[in-house]
């Protein structure tokens, strides 16, 4: 068979980095890229913004089929992400949009109604998507899967370090308890809980720089 398109899934807990590392490889490669953790978050503010309770399966679900969203990629690296027409890059990456989304990631009428989006990012010449379900349910045969992982509290440090370089006030203290919080609820739920496919190849990232990492992924897909 030839695989005019393969897909590169990258999962993991939040922090590990799977967001940096899947642009930069992504760009390595010359691949499309879907960050699917930015469709949950923004079923959360979409829902919100409706006055939707996010523990309404069935109105959240209708709002994530409807999702009117356009990622906007500019050449300098930086990204725009429009929701009906308003521009939430900011809001999209908050933590409480965080907790929101791995509220209504629970629901399994939602991670459904996202399904056919995620998968309509597959396109040549390959995709580099990340999340915590890639290659356990969406690209179930993707060409290589990654778990990629970081110990807890290197990954409060990077997120703290993230959020404080886009000038936001956080305490590291709260940002540990809200990531356990969350990894908990990803880790714990019934449908599409975080865990490494397995056929996933583990890369645990603690200790190293970004550009080992992605060195280290632009290998593996060397070997296929
Ligand atoms: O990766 P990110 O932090 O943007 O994801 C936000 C939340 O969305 C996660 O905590 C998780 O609950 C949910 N998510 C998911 N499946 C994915 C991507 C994200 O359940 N593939």
């Amino acid at each position: 068979m030839t695989i005019t398109s393969p897909v590169i899934a990258i999962d993991g807990p939040s922090g590990s980095g799977k967001g940096t590392i899947a642009r930069r490889v992504a760009d390595a490669l010359g691949y499309h890229l879907l960050d699917s953790g930015a469709l949950y978050r923004l079923t959360a503010i979409a829902a919100e913004n409706r006055g939707i309770r996010l523990d309404d399966a069935a109105a959240v679900a209708e709002t994530a089929r409807g999702l009117d969203v356009r990622f906007d990629s500019h050449e300098d690296g930086s990204e725009r992400i429009w929701l009906s027409g308003k521009d939430v890059t900011g809001e999209v990456r908050k933590e409480s949009t965080g907790a929101g989304a791995s509220t209504v990631a629970a629901h399994p009428a939602v991670r459904e109604a996202l399904l056919e989006r995620q998968r309509a990012f597959q396109r040549v010449p390959g995709l580099v998507a990340d999340g915590r379900d890639m290659g356990t349910h969406v690209f179930t045969s993707a060409a290589l899967k990654i778990f990629l992982t970081a110990s807890a509290e290197e990954r409060a440090k990077r997120r703290y370090k993230q959020l404080k370089d886009k000038g936001l006030d956080v305490s590291l203290a709260a940002l540990s308890r809200d990531i356990d919080d969350r990894d908990r609820r990803d880790s714990e739920r019934s449908v599409a809980p975080l865990k490494p496919a397995s056929d996933a190849r583990i890369l645990d990232s603690s200790g190293l720089s970004i550009e080992a990492v992605t060195e280290t992924v632009l290998e593996w897909v060397a070997e296929l």
